[in-house]
């Protein structure tokens, strides 16, 4: 019945957040052998992760609050031939219990959520509510010090100094995002509401820094870069570079 997940994901990047979210899944699965693996994306949009995750196997339960988006989805799980797997309904991470039933879901993603919410303590306590007991959060969220060194290379430094000195890491009010988390960040917020936090490592450490010449360099060259990726994820001291920050956290 199921594909590797991390077969599929391969258009979303982010190698090390797919080997954790497989690993998860193996976990269901033996726990569960009767049954799908049940998964809520929580702001999954037109389905990046959604569609991959159904392809592999599992339910599939999108809430978001973008008509469009969810449109968009239905669309891809259909042309993937997993429409059935992939359920699409419009909410707001607010209101999750509105359109999900607490404790439902083995897994729930909050992937490139939290840093356009309102509440972001808020989003996550909803999250850790959907999901079943012992269930695990995924989220996935821009880091603040790689957007500031990116400004730092770019020559924009007054911006670079509000990323940094900001709160909540933004450059000022023309900012889309509405936070950036580093890891000490992520981990308070996902521990205030009894999440025990069990990976917390850095998704995409070398994308800002490799130059594109050497990434199109060819099939040696993605892999070389795709090695030092995963040795690169586990160091903490360059985890904080990373243009996102991944934790799988877990409900007891
Ligand atoms: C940057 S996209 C991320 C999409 C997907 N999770 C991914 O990783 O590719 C953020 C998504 O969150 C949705 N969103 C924003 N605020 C939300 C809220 N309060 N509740 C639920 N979804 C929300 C947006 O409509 C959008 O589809």
């Amino acid at each position: 019945m199921s594909t590797a997940v991390g077969d599929l994901l391969g258009a979303t990047g982010g190698g090390q957040v797919q080997r954790v979210l497989e690993a998860e899944l193996a976990t269901v699965r033996t726990r569960h052998p009767d049954r799908r693996p049940r998964i809520l994306d929580v702001g999954g949009g037109s389905g990046a992760w959604a569609v991959p995750l159904a392809a592999g196997g599992c339910a599939v339960t999108v809430v978001d609050t973008s008509p469009n988006a969810l449109a968009a989805l239905q669309r891809r799980a259909r042309e993937a031939g997993v429409g059935e797997l992939v359920t699409a309904v419009q909410g707001d991470v607010d209101a999750l219990t509105d359109v999900v039933p607490a404790e439902s879901a083995d897994l729930v993603l909050g992937h490139e959520l939290l840093e356009v919410v309102d509440d972001a303590p808020g989003a996550v306590a909803a999250m850790s509510m959907a999901a079943v007991p012992g269930g695990a959060v995924s989220v996935l969220v821009t880091g603040r010090h790689a957007a500031m060194l990116g400004r730092v290379l770019a020559g924009r430094l007054a911006e670079a100094r509000m990323v940094l000195a900001d709160p909540e890491g933004r450059f000022g009010p023309a900012d889309k995002l509405r936070r950036r988390l580093d890891a000490p960040a992520l981990r308070a917020l996902l521990e205030a509401v009894g999440l025990q936090v069990e990976v917390l490592q850095g998704d995409g450490v070398l994308d800002t820094w490799v130059p594109r010449a050497v990434r199109d360099g060819g099939p040696a060259a993605v892999r070389a870069v795709a090695e030092l990726e995963a040795l690169a994820a586990e160091v903490p001291a360059l985890r904080e570079i990373a243009v996102r920050l991944h934790a799988l956290a877990r409900r007891d």
